[in-house]
C-alpha cells in the first residue's frame, strides 16, 4: 500500500496580480528574492517565506522520495480562500489556484494528487466550482472551518457539505483566520494556539448542532492538525453534554458516539499525542498529514508515526490505507508503493502483533475492580461472570444487527435466497450463544448464599435493570417499553443509545415486513392489533404449509422460535439464581426480586411464531 499524505500545500510559482484584477488592495502575492525562495506577501505585510517544493514538482519528488511518501495530496493555503471577498472574485481566485494545482499534478508523475478550493461564503458558487473541480480531476475540497462568523453548522455550509457528499468529494477541514489575534500578537501564538481551538470548534459546532445526524454517512470530511485540541478535551465536552443541558446542543447521540463520522490527520508531532489520537478516533480514522512544505509541518514526513510503537497493521492504516478510503480511490489507481522506506520501518520485530497486543489482554485483565475490602473472594467471580454476559451480549447485538439488515434486503430482494440463509445462519450463532448464556448462570450459583450476601451491599443501586445490551437486545427483537429507560438516566450514553433503539425498526418488524413484501403477508392498518396479530401469525402458518417452497423462510422461523424459546429458558435459570441465592429479597434495583422477575417470563420476541402452531392442522 503507498504511503499518501493527504495534508500539505502548494503555492505557485506565480498568479496574476488580484488587486489589480479585482481593484482592491490587501490580496496575497508572491515576491520571489533568490533561486529557489520566495515570500508570501498579503499587500504590503509579509506573510511567510516559502521554498521551491511549493511551486515545483521535482522538488517535491525528490522529497517524498527522501521521506518514503509515495502520494502527496496537495492544498492551497489558507491564506488563499477570500472567503471575505465579493463572490465573484472568490471564485475567480479559487479557479486560478485550482487550475494551478492541477497543472502541478500534471509534472507529479502520478505521484501528486489535489483538493480544490471554492468561494464558501457563496454556497451555490461553492458547490459549482466543487463539481467543475471534481470533473477536472481535484479528489475533494479544502475548506476553512469558519466564513467569518459563521461556523461549520451554518445551514449553507452544511448545504454544501451535502453537495460534497453527493460529489464523492474528500473534505479537508482545515483552521485559519484565527479568534483572538489582538491577544496572540506573538510568538505565533495564532498558530500554536489558535489554530487547534479554531479546529476544536469546528468539530465540536458540527456535533453539538447535530449537523452529523443530518448529513449522510457516505460524507468523508478530516480535519487537520490531529482535529486540533479535540480530541485532548473530548472528556470535558462529554462531562458538559451529560451535566448541563445548555452544553447538551441538539444532536442526538452523546459527542464521543460521533468519533466515526470523520477523520482526523496526523500531525500532533508527539508519539504519545499520536497514540492518544489513535486510540480515541480508532485506527480506521487518523491518516498522515504533515502540513508540508512550511516550517510548522513535520519536517521528515511519516517519521512519527514510523517511530511510534503503534501496531504494524495501524502504521499501515495510518500511512496509506485509510487514506485510499478517504479519498475514495481504489487502490489500483494509485502507484505502487516505491520507496523501500515506506515500509521497511513498519515491519519491526518490536512492534509485531502478539495474542496479547491483538486481543487486548492487558487492558482485559485491568477491568475487574471488586468493591468489597478487604476483597471478598467470590466477588471476582461475579463480577467475570457479568462481564462475559456482557461481552456475548455485544456478540448478540453485532449478530441480530446484521439478521435485520439481511432481512431487510431480503425483503427488498425477494427473488435473491442468499440474505434468507445467511439471516438464518447468524441467527443459528446467536441461538448457540445464548443456549451458553444460559448454562453459565451454574457457575455463579457454586457461590454461597452467605458469600453473596458478605459483598452484596456494596453493590446498591446498581442492578441488572441497568444492562443497557440486554435492553438494547429486547428492544431490537421487538419488545421495545419505553418506561425501561428509566433505569438509564445516570447513564445518558446509554439512554440516548436505548432511545434511538425504540425508533429503529426492530427484529421483528423487519422480519414481517419481509413477508410483506413477499407477498405472504396482508396487514390491514384499520383493524384491531389482535387481528393485525392473527394475521401476523397465519402468514407465518401458511409458510409452514407449503414446506417445500418456503424451506429457507421456515429455518428462520425456527432459529427466531429457538431463540425466543431460549430468552426464555435464560430468564427462568436467571430466577433460579436469584432465588437459590438471595430467596424473596428485593433486588439492588428496587424490584419485588423473584417474584417481579417471575412476570417477565410471559415475555416473547415473536408471540405470532407460536400462535401459529396452534393454527396448524393435520
Ligand atoms: C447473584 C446473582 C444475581 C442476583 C442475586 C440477581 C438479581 C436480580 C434481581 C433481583 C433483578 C431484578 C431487578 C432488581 O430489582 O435489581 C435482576 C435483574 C436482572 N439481572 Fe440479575 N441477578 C444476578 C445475576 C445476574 C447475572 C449474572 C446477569 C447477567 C447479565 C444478570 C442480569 C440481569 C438483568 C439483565 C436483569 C433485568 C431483567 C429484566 O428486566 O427483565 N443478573 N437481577
Amino acid at each position: 500500500m503507498p504511503v499518501i499524505d493527504i495534508h500539505n500545500h502548494f503555492f505557485p510559482r506565480e498568479w496574476p496580480d488580484l488587486a489589480a484584477r479585482y481593484g482592491t488592495s490587501n490580496w496575497p502575492r508572491i515576491k520571489h528574492n533568490e533561486p529557489g525562495k520566495a515570500e508570501i506577501m498579503v499587500g504590503d505585510r509579509f506573510f511567510r517565506q516559502i521554498y521551491s517544493a511549493c511551486w515545483d514538482a521535482d522538488v517535491r519528488l525528490q522529497e517524498m522520495d527522501r521521506d518514503g511518501v509515495d502520494v502527496q495530496v496537495v492544498s492551497a493555503t489558507p491564506v488563499l480562500f477570500a472567503y471575505d471577498r465579493p463572490i465573484e472574485h472568490a471564485l475567480d481566485c479559487a479557479q486560478l489556484f485550482n487550475d494551478s494545482a492541477l497543472e502541478l499534478c500534471t509534472q507529479g508523475k502520478g505521484r501528486l494528487k489535489s483538493l480544490c478550493q471554492v468561494p464558501l461564503q457563496g454556497v451555490d458558487a461553492a458547490c459549482r466550482e466543487l463539481s467543475r473541480c471534481m470533473k477536472a480531476g481535484h479528489l475533494g475540497v479544502q475548506i476553512g472551518n469558519h466564513v467569518g462568523e459563521k461556523n461549520l453548522d451554518d445551514p449553507a455550509i452544511i448545504t454544501f457539505l451535502h453537495h460534497c457528499a453527493d460529489e464523492g468529494a474528500a473534505v479537508l477541514v482545515h483552521p485559519w483566520d484565527m479568534f483572538g489575534q489582538l491577544r496572540m500578537p506573538k510568538y505565533m501564538m495564532p498558530w500554536t494556539v489558535g489554530m487547534p481551538a479554531e479546529t476544536q470548534l469546528g468539530i465540536v459546532a458540527m456535533i453539538l448542532s447535530g449537523a452529523f445526524d443530518k448529513l449522510p454517512r457516505k460524507l468523508r470530511i478530516c480535519f487537520a492538525h490531529g482535529g486540533g485540541s479535540f480530541v485532548f478535551l473530548l472528556g470535558r465536552l462529554q462531562n458538559a453534554w451529560q451535566h448541563h443541558p445548555v452544553a447538551h446542543g441538539v444532536c442526538e447521540l452523546p459527542p464521543k458516539e460521533y468519533l466515526d463520522r470523520f477523520y482526523v490527520d496526523s500531525a500532533v508531532f508527539d508519539l504519545r499525542a499520536l497514540k492518544y489520537l489513535v486510540e480515541t478516533m480508532g485506527p480506521d480514522r487518523v491518516m498522515l498529514g504533515s502540513d508540508y512544505p512550511f516550517p510548522l509541518g513535520e519536517h521528515r514526513v511519516g517519521e512519527l508515526i514510523r517511530r511510534s510503537e503503534l501496531p504494524s497493521v495501524t502504521k499501515s492504516r495510518l500511512l496509506g490505507e485509510n487514506a485510499v478510503k478517504f479519498l475514495g480511490l481504489s487502490a489500483s489507481t494509485l502507484p505502487d508503493a516505491k520507496s523501500p522506506r515506506a515500509n521497511e520501518p513498519i515491519h519491526t520485530k518490536a512492534d509485531q502483533l502478539t495474542y496479547s497486543s491483538y486481543l487486548r489482554v492487558p487492558d482485559l485483565l485491568q477491568l475487574q475492580h471488586p468493591q468489597s475490602s478487604p476483597q471478598h473472594h467470590d466477588e471476582l467471580l461475579f463480577i467475570i461472570v457479568h462481564q462475559t454476559y456482557e461481552l456475548w451480549f455485544k456478540e448478540l447485538l453485532h449478530d441480530l444487527d446484521a439478521v435485520v439488515r439481511n432481512l431487510r434486503d431480503a425483503g427488498e430482494n425477494p427473488e435473491s435466497p442468499d440474505e434468507v440463509y445467511e439471516a438464518a445462519r447468524l441467527l443459528r450463532r446467536c441461538t448457540e450463544i445464548t443456549r451458553v448464556l444460559v448454562e453459565q448462570f451454574t457457575i455463579l450459583e457454586t457461590m454461597l448464599p452467605t458469600h453473596f450476601l458478605a459483598f452484596r451491599g456494596k453493590l446498591e443501586p446498581a442492578s441488572g435493570f441497568q444492562s443497557e445490551q440486554f435492553r438494547e437486545l429486547e428492544f431490537l427483537c421487538g419488545l421495545k417499553d419505553e418506561k425501561m429507560l428509566r433505569y438509564h438516566k445516570p447513564t445518558p450514553e446509554a439512554y440516548a443509545q436505548l432511545e434511538r433503539r425504540l425508533r429503529e425498526p426492530s427484529l421483528h418488524e423487519v422480519f414481517f415486513e419481509a413477508l410483506q413484501a413477499m407477498g405472504k403477508l396482508q396487514i390491514d392498518k384499520n383493524v384491531s392489533a389482535r387481528e393485525q396479530f392473527e394475521a401476523r401469525a397465519r402468514a407465518v402458518a401458511s409458510l409452514y404449509r407449503d414446506e417445500h417452497s418456503h424451506r429457507d423462510w421456515i429455518d428462520v422461523c425456527e432459529r427466531l422460535t429457538e431463540f425466543d424459546e431460549l430468552v426464555v429458558g435464560w430468564r427462568l435459570r436467571h430466577i433460579q439464581l436469584v432465588e437459590r441465592v438471595i430467596g424473596a429479597r428485593m433486588g439492588t434495583g428496587g424490584s419485588a426480586g423473584s417474584s417481579y422477575l417471575k412476570l417477565t417470563l410471559d415475555k416473547k420476541f415473536f408471540p405470532e411464531l407460536w400462535q401459529a402452531r396452534t393454527l396448524l392442522t393435520e
